[in-house]
Parts: structure tokens; C-alpha cells; sequence
């Protein structure tokens, strides 16, 4: 395996979130790579077409079918030598079926499950998060089943791109509103490591140009480390106006987790999440950025993340 590259990438989730990202750096990586093929339900095939189309005339070629099919999934597999997931959350489940089916294949040899986040083995309290479960069960049956198949997480972070925005809901938990000039911030936050929703997939194509360095590795990538009073701080500087700032203590934040837990709300995730990165779960002695060859000046920075969002964020023609 250590002369292993990728000849014939297929892309799961690859329109989502922040597979549109991954599939649109993977496909305008240069040298291209061979083959990427994208597996995509009906719906979406139908619903994102214009995106297909645009995918398509880059080379992109396209299968749609069943995730939860055995035989639509099998036959995917049959023609593909690396899997990138970029599932959503509602989907994680189905990659223990995935992970057995690539096992299974005599052609896939390497399998990257959707991550793309929080790093879920961080500390003694990581195995009790809630929004990690799924994704450590994930891990496990890596550890436990798999075999021939190499596995690759890419640990980014939060997605500096959504994390500047308020969650409906949550906007304590941390966020900018421009037309206001107002932000929320958890006071006594520590630093926060960040990726761009770009760098994102500029890292996953930087893991599938050095395999050996990857495989069976959750690769850490960053980029930017940052407290969010210096976020703030560039917030500032780039409009020239003071921001009126809403702070809440760490403590309170914990609380209002544990009600939105309690009541079942859809912003639970999200506070546990930013509680989590608020008390440093985004922290490393070293990132992973050098181990695939990402160097000074290849990542996205604070200056251009602001200017991004304050410019109303990334435009879907762009991606
Ligand atoms: N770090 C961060 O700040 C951050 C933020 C958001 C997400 N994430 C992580 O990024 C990864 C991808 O999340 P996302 O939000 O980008 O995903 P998403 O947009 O919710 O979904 C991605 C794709 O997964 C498929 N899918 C979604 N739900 C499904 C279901 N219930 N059954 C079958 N297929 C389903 C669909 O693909 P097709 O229709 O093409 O089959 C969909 O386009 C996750 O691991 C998530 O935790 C991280």
C-alpha cells in the first residue's frame, strides 16, 4: 500500500454542506485526479442538477442510487479505489453499513468517514459528548471490523464561515450579525482553531496526495488559530466601527446546554458544539497541516475569512 494513489475517487454527500466543498476541490485539483465519480440520492440529482451539470463539464461523472442499498452502494463501490463520505449527521449511521461494504469490495483500499469537525477524541470527557456518539461508534467499528480497508478522518474544526453566524435560537452561544454590528462571544473563551469551508476541502484533497501519511490517521488541520476577541478585534478593523458585544460566561452557557438538551431542542448540538471548541477543544501541541504538505500561505486567514463573511459569505456559483 505505501505506493498507493488514488486512481478513481467516489464522493458520498458530495453536494451538501460541506461535501459541495470537498467534491469542488477535489474536481479542480491540479493535476486532476483520474476519476471522481459522485454518488447521490434521486432527489438530489433532480433538485441539484444545475450543480451536477456544472460539476459534470469538469469531469465529474455521476451514479445516482440508494445509500441504504446494498446493491447500489456495492456496484459503486465496485469501480472506486477510495471513498470520500461527507454524509450529514442524519446519515452517519449508514457508514458502519459502508465501512463493511468497502471491506467487503475487492476494489475500494481506502475510506475517508465523514468528519470534517470536532475533534471527538480530545479529552477524558469526549466519550460522553453527545454529538460525537454516532462518530465514535464510527471509529470504533473501524478499530474493531475493518481490516484490509485504510480509514483517513480530516478534524477541522468548526467551519470558520458558519461559526460567525448566530445560531436562530442560540445567538448566545456565539456569532456576528453585520447589519447590526453586533456580536456574541462566550466570555473566557480559550483560542479557537478554525477552518475555512474552502480549506476544508483543500484539506481532504491535500490527505488524498499522500496517502502513506495519512492512512489510519485523524488528521488535525487548521486555518487559523484565534481567540474570538481578536474575530472581533478584525471585525472591527475591517468595517472601522465598534461592535456593541454581548457576552455570556462559559458557566451560563453549560446551562443553557443542558436545558436545550432537556427540552429536545434542534440548537442542542450546536451549543454543546461551541461550548466544546469555548473551552479549548480545538487546541493541539502541533496540527496535522505539515504532515500532508500544507505549508505557511496555503491556508485561508482570519483577514479573508472576515472579509468573506462580512461580504455575505461564499456565493454557491462560486463552488
Ligand atoms: N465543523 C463544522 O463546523 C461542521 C458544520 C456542519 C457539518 N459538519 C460535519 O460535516 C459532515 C457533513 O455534514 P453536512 O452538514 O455537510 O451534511 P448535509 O449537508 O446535511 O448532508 C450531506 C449529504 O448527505 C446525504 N444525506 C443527508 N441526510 C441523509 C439521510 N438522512 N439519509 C441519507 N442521506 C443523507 C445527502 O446526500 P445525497 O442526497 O447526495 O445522497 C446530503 O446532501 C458531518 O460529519 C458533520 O458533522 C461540521
Amino acid at each position: 500500500m505505501a505506493d498507493f494513489t488514488p486512481f478513481s475517487i467516489l464522493v458520498i454527500g458530495g453536494t451538501g454542506t460541506i461535501g459541495q466543498f470537498i467534491t469542488s476541490s477535489i474536481l479542480r485539483a491540479q493535476p486532476h485526479f483520474p476519476s471522481v465519480t459522485l454518488f447521490t440520492s434521486p432527489t438530489t440529482a433532480r433538485t441539484k442538477a444545475a450543480q451536477l451539470a456544472k460539476w459534470q463539464a469538469l469531469g465529474l461523472k455521476v451514479k445516482v442510487g440508494d445509500i441504504s442499498s446494498e446493491r447500489d452502494v456495492a456496484a459503486a463501490f465496485a469501480d472506486a479505489d477510495t471513498v470520500v463520505s461527507a454524509l450529514g449527521r442524519g446519515a452517519l449511521q449508514l457508514q458502519l453499513d459502508l465501512l463493511r461494504l468497502a471491506e467487503a469490495s475487492g476494489t475500494v483500499r481506502w475510506f475517508f468517514p465523514s468528519e470534517y469537525g470536532t475533534d471527538i477524541e480530545h479529552n477524558d470527557r469526549s466519550p460522553d459528548e453527545r454529538p460525537h456518539q454516532v462518530k465514535l461508534a464510527v471509529r470504533r467499528y473501524v478499530r474493531e471490523e475493518v481490516k484490509r480497508v485504510r480509514v483517513t478522518y480530516v478534524v477541522t474544526g468548526p467551519y470558520f464561515d458558519m461559526w460567525v453566524g448566530a445560531l436562530p435560537g442560540a445567538e448566545l452561544a456565539g456569532g456576528f450579525v453585520t447589519e447590526k454590528k453586533e456580536a456574541y462571544l462566550i466570555g473566557g473563551s480559550e483560542k479557537v482553531g478554525f477552518c475555512t469551508m474552502w480549506d476544508v476541502g483543500k484539506a481532504v484533497v491535500a490527505a488524498l496526495r499522500h496517502p502513506s501519511a495519512s492512512f489510519n490517521k485523524a488528521l488535525k488541520v487548521q486555518s487559523f488559530v484565534v481567540a474570538p476577541a481578536v474575530v472581533l478585534a478584525e471585525y472591527e478593523r475591517q468595517t472601522g466601527a465598534k461592535w456593541s458585544v454581548t457576552e455570556t460566561p462559559l458557566e451560563t452557557i453549560r446551562k443553557l446546554e443542558t436545558e436545550a438538551w432537556a427540552e429536545g431542542s434542534p440548537v442542542a448540538t450546536g451549543f454543546t458544539l461551541r461550548r466544546i471548541w469555548a473551552e479549548g477543544g480545538t487546541l493541539y501541541e502541533e496540527n496535522d497541516n505539515a504532515v500532508i504538505g500544507l505549508g505557511e500561505g496555503d491556508m485561508e486567514t482570519l483577514e479573508t475569512g472576515v472579509r468573506r463573511a462580512l461580504g455575505g459569505g461564499w456565493t454557491e456559483e462560486e463552488v
